[in-house]
């Protein structure tokens, strides 16, 4: 497990499928990723076969927050989402990363910036990347804004980098270097 203030990665298993599913079938969800159709089961059992295989170039974690049970006070972990490093290059050193909270209760309450906070450290104490970067459509405010709290700086833009509803839209570049990551 990897430990956030709040929230912890762990590694996917199969039995999160099901909630994949519904939440990459929700149109809210899905409006800012790169998925132009429909998933279904299948889609994901064979996602989760591919991730298993060794080398990877991606690596998948699923997102967990901290309840408390509000009879007994028990704590227990619930998924609200997935991330990932994709790409992983280990010649340039460097990785892409991505993620969802599949769970809308949860967006907006800096989770998003945890979880990136999280995979930043991975990447750069870990995996011993240099650069980590991010793709994310110009009119995702609320991701851009989570990327920047994260302290992702912006690179680059793709310009009708792409296609939605009919329409080009922008595509934004973000990165964060091994050199400002030490600064923080
Ligand atoms: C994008 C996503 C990861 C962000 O995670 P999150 O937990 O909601 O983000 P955070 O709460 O850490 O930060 C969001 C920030 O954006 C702000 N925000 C939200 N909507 C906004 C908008 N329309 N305009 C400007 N700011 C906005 C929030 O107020 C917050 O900033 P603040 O803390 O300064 O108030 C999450 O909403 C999500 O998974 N969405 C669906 C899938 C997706 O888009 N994934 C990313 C693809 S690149």
């Amino acid at each position: 497990m990897i430990y956030g203030e709040r929230i912890r990665l762990r590694r996917n298993e199969r039995s999160d499928i099901p909630k994949f599913v519904e939440w990459l079938n929700d149109p809210e969800v899905r409006r800012y990723l790169l998925l132009d159709l429909p998933i279904s089961q299948a889609n994901e059992e064979q996602w989760f076969e591919n991730m298993l295989k060794v080398p990877s170039n991606e690596q998948p974690f699923g997102i967990e927050i901290r309840e408390i049970e509000p009879e007994g006070g028990n704590e227990h972990w619930r998924l609200i989402g997935n991330c990932s490093f994709m790409d992983m290059n280990w010649t340039v050193r460097s990785a892409e990363v991505g993620l969802f909270i599949g769970e809308k209760t949860c967006w907006n309450k800096g989770y998003g910036t945890e979880v990136m906070q999280l995979l930043l450290r991975l990447g750069f104490d870990t995996f011993n990347l240099n650069r980590i970067y991010l793709r994310v459509y110009e009119a995702n405010k609320g991701g851009i804004r989570a990327y920047e709290k994260a302290g992702f700086v912006h690179e680059g833009r793709f310009r009708q980098g792409t296609f939605q509803n009919g329409k080009y839209c922008d595509v934004l570049l973000m990165s964060v270097l091994r050199a400002e990551w030490n600064q923080k």
